[in-house]
């Protein structure tokens, strides 16, 4: 089985105000990586910049420093309140940006999407000292940490604010993943590789009563996709086998204050190196794919009905 290089496609300013309506989601769709070396919006100011980076590190309190905009609440940090204020203010204003620019960029990806995180990152990722599935220099398909997706995609505009490049290390894309990793990784071939049980429909429903009240708790409902997810991602981050061998795999380079957006859940990556950056993530209902055979959920249903789990080789705009 050939695992696939994932690959990157720049896009140009002079590109942005011709694009056609499926360029770019064409892309995207296929796991692809769109690097956008001139930012298509305006990033955080220069002296918010110098604020996060030298004020944030001190008050951290998790992997990430995350604004919720569902909740109105900014996680994984503990300071005064002036700055716990300014933070969100910042982080809530770049995620609206990024909302704006997207609804430019790939209009028909927006349809009924979630605004899930404005995250930061302070600290090195290289050989950070925390459990190897939370590191993010092991590559993985990002899973499970939004609640149950459902098969809904996490698509993610990231932001280079440091003054030197970030480094990714890429390895397969989902589907290619799942047809050759799929079995080690405990996926069993069957209707409940995707099926939700009885109790796990119960708990959903008490989930989604309680987040009525605390949107926060939503992240918590889980479901038979998100758990299938959440096993490729545990065996690629935990495999020795799965770095050590070369085929498919790609290193891309990330200017200082570039951009770049990718579906985490389609793409195999990791962060080698790389200190200072913004995530913002955006779930996006599956039912917005052009080509639904290339989606997840496509892949794992062909995987659980025993067929191949490679998608269709079609070229982007047909
Ligand atoms: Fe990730």
């Amino acid at each position: 089985m050939t695992v696939k290089t994932p690959e990157a496609i720049e896009v140009t300013p002079e590109q942005f105000n011709t694009l056609g309506r499926y360029e770019l989601t064409d892309h995207l769709e296929r796991g692809r990586v769109l690097m956008f070396p001139t930012p298509p919006l305006e990033l955080p100011s220069e002296e918010d910049i110098h604020f996060l980076k030298e004020k944030l590190p001190e008050f951290h309190t998790s992997k990430n420093i995350s604004y919720y905009p569902q909740a109105h609440q900014v996680r994984g940090i503990k300071a005064p309140r002036e700055i716990e204020k300014r933070t969100e203010t910042i982080l809530k204003e770049y995620q609206d940006k990024v909302e704006a620019c997207l609804k430019q960029l790939i209009p028909s990806f927006t349809r009924g999407w979630t605004s899930a995180t404005s995250s930061l990152r302070v600290f090195e990722e290289r050989d950070r000292n925390i459990p190897i599935r939370a590191r993010s220099d092991r590559i993985h398909l990002d899973a499970g940490t939004y609640g149950a997706a459902r098969g809904d995609l996490i698509l993610r505009f990231l932001t280079n604010l440091d003054d030197k490049e970030r480094v990714w290390k890429c390895k397969g894309t989902v589907s290619d993943l799942v047809e050759t990793f799929g079995e080690a990784a405990g996926l069993q071939r069957g209707d409940v590789l995707l099926q939700d049980s009885f109790l796990n429909k119960v708990g959903s429903g008490m989930v989604r009563g309680i987040s009525k009240a605390f949107p926060i708790a939503r992240t918590l409902e889980q479901s038979a996709y998100d758990r299938a997810m959440r096993r490729m991602h545990n065996y690629m981050k935990e495999s020795e086998e799965f770095h050590r061998n070369p085929e498919g795999m790609v290193e891309i380079r990330f200017k200082p204050k570039s951009c770049w957006l990718v579906f985490a859940d389609m793409a195999g990556h990791s962060c080698a190196s790389g200190e200072f950056a913004m995530i913002n993530t955006f779930m996006v209902p599956r039912e917005n794919f052009r080509h639904q055979e290339f989606s997840p959920w496509e892949v794992l249903s062909r995987f659980a009905a025993g067929q191949s789990a490679l998608s269709p080789d079609s070229p982007p705009g047909t």
